[in-house]
Formats: C-alpha cells, structure tokens, sequence
C-alpha cells in the first residue's frame, strides 16, 4: 500500500485561520496531542489527557455529515474518521 493511503488530513480553525494538517494512524496518541504539538493555545488540555479538565474540548464538522459533535480531544483517537474533517477550537477557555 503506497504511503499516502494512510494518511490522514484534516484541518484545525482557531482563532478564524485555517491550519491543514497531515498525519497518519498512531503517529499521536489522541487528537489532543496532535492540536498541542501543532499549535500553542494557552489554557487547552490543562490535564495533559487526564479527561477531567474540560479544556481539550473540540467541535467536529464532517463534509459529508451536516451535523457537528462535541469531543474531548483527549479521548479522540486519530483515525480515518477524522479524514476531512474541520476540527474547531474555541478561543473561549473555561
Ligand atoms: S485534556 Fe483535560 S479533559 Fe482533555
């Protein structure tokens, strides 16, 4: 299977930009760590994953699903469910 079958893009708005990511299956331990190690957003993800602060969390929007969810980026796995998504973080912290 030639590499870029795994990959995984979507994207991160914050703030009103735009950031395109590309990864791949387990290259992040959850959606949390790939958001940490891409942008410094002060005040998210206060419990470093613990899924008690609140802070990590996110809006889903899919292209092909009119809906958006709510997730804890903490307890979302990154994973083909999340190709082509818009991932949206507040800028409002708790
Ligand atoms: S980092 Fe605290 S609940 Fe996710």
């Amino acid at each position: 299977m030639p590499a870029n079958e795994r990959d995984i893009s979507l994207t991160i708005i914050y703030k009103g930009e735009s950031y395109p990511i590309q990864t791949y299956l387990n290259e992040y331990g959850s959606l949390m760590t790939l958001i940490s190690d891409h942008l410094a957003i002060p005040g998210f993800g206060l419990c470093c994953g613990m899924g008690s602060c609140g802070t990590c969390l996110v809006t889903i929007n899919n292209k092909y699903a009119s809906a958006s969810r709510y997730v804890m980026a903490c307890d979302m796995q990154i994973n083909d469910e999340l190709s082509n998504t818009q991932i949206t973080i507040s800028d409002q912290r708790y």
